[in-house]
């Protein structure tokens, strides 16, 4: 379904077309896409160049991952992410490689990260749906 923001200025077309939808399609994501959309995550910005973003993904096929996955999220998540074709899990190292301190900006260039992810799916038509509820321990 596509959804466009009603803007009070003009934005380029990505940023309206973006929503965070709760159903999905049945149909697959293919490995090219999904790796198309890991390369856009690549390309943000971060402090000292450091990309200390990490992401852990299943498809509906790789079920046991899946599955491990979609156990981490809190019921109300479960019940619609279950639908989803692919999980994604990501992670930020919070130390710095080259002085092993730590990285105050680690979570925020994992969400500029997570951003152009985003935004690069819904150039190839593709939604993705951030959820914090689940359970990272
Ligand atoms: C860090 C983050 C955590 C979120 N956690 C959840 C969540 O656990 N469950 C959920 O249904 N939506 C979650 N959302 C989605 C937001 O509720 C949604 O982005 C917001 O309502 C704006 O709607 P839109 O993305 O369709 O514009 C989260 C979004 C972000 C960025």
């Amino acid at each position: 379904m596509i959804k466009k923001a009603e803007t009070k200025h003009d934005v380029i077309e990505l940023i309206k077309t973006r929503w965070s939808p709760r159903s999905f399609s049945a149909k697959e994501i293919t490995k090219e896409q999904i790796l198309s959309l890991f390369e856009a995550a690549s390309w943000a910005a971060s402090a000292y160049n450091e990309q200390p973003w990490m992401f852990i993904y299943a498809t509906k096929n790789e079920s046991v991952l899946y599955n491990k996955i979609l156990n981490t999220l809190s019921e109300w998540n479960r019940n619609w992410a279950k639908n989803a074709p692919v999980l994604i899990l990501s992670a930020c190292k919070l130390k710095f490689s080259h002085t092993d301190k730590e990285n105050r900006t680690a979570f925020y260039d994992l969400g500029q990260a997570v951003n152009s992810l985003s935004l690069q799916a819904i150039s190839m038509d593709l939604y993705i749906h951030q959820m914090s509820g689940f359970d990272n321990k």
